[in-house]
């Protein structure tokens, strides 16, 4: 899988950081496929972050997803880039994310961490799946 789904979340747009998260992409030598900017529904917050239903968080993770917009795209580089993606991110926690990933560059509390990136290759298909079913 040489594609996966990342989204920049509410925090991040709301501070200005979208084009910093793309910018870092596209250094990297990552193809932008698509990006829109868009105010997620609480149903389609629910199927993204389906495997975290029943854990305390996630009432709160599903109110901040959707509490305005975030900007959803799909990148394109080598085999697993879901992967690249992934540790461009950095850790969950951004108390344990190193200087240099996006999140512990930019981010302080897990809560609010800039960005989701798919966890696998099954993850972004199945993601790619949700957000651009023309790509799926
Ligand atoms: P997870 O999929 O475990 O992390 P990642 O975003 O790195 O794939 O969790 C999804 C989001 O849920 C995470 O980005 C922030 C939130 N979250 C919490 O608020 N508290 C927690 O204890 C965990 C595990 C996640
Ligand atoms: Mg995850």
């Amino acid at each position: 899988m040489n594609r996966t789904l990342i989204i920049v979340k509410p925090d991040g747009v709301a501070r200005g950081l979208v084009g910093e998260v793309l910018h870092r992409m596209e250094r990297r030598g990552l193809r932008l496929v698509e990006a829109e900017l868009r105010t997620l529904d609480a149903a389609t917050a629910a199927r993204h972050y389906a495997e975290h239903e029943g854990r305390p968080y996630y009432d709160g993770l599903v109110s901040f997803i959707t509490s305005g917009p975030v900007l959803v795209a799909v990148v394109e580089g080598p085999e697993d880039t879901w992967r690249m993606v992934r540790t461009m991110m950095g850790p969950t926690n951004p108390v344990d994310a190193p200087p240099g990933t996006i999140r512990g560059d930019l981010a302080t509390v897990m809560a609010q961490n800039v960005i989701h990136g798919s966890d696998s290759a099954e993850s972004a298909v199945r993601e790619i799946g949700i957000f651009f079913p023309h790509l799926a």
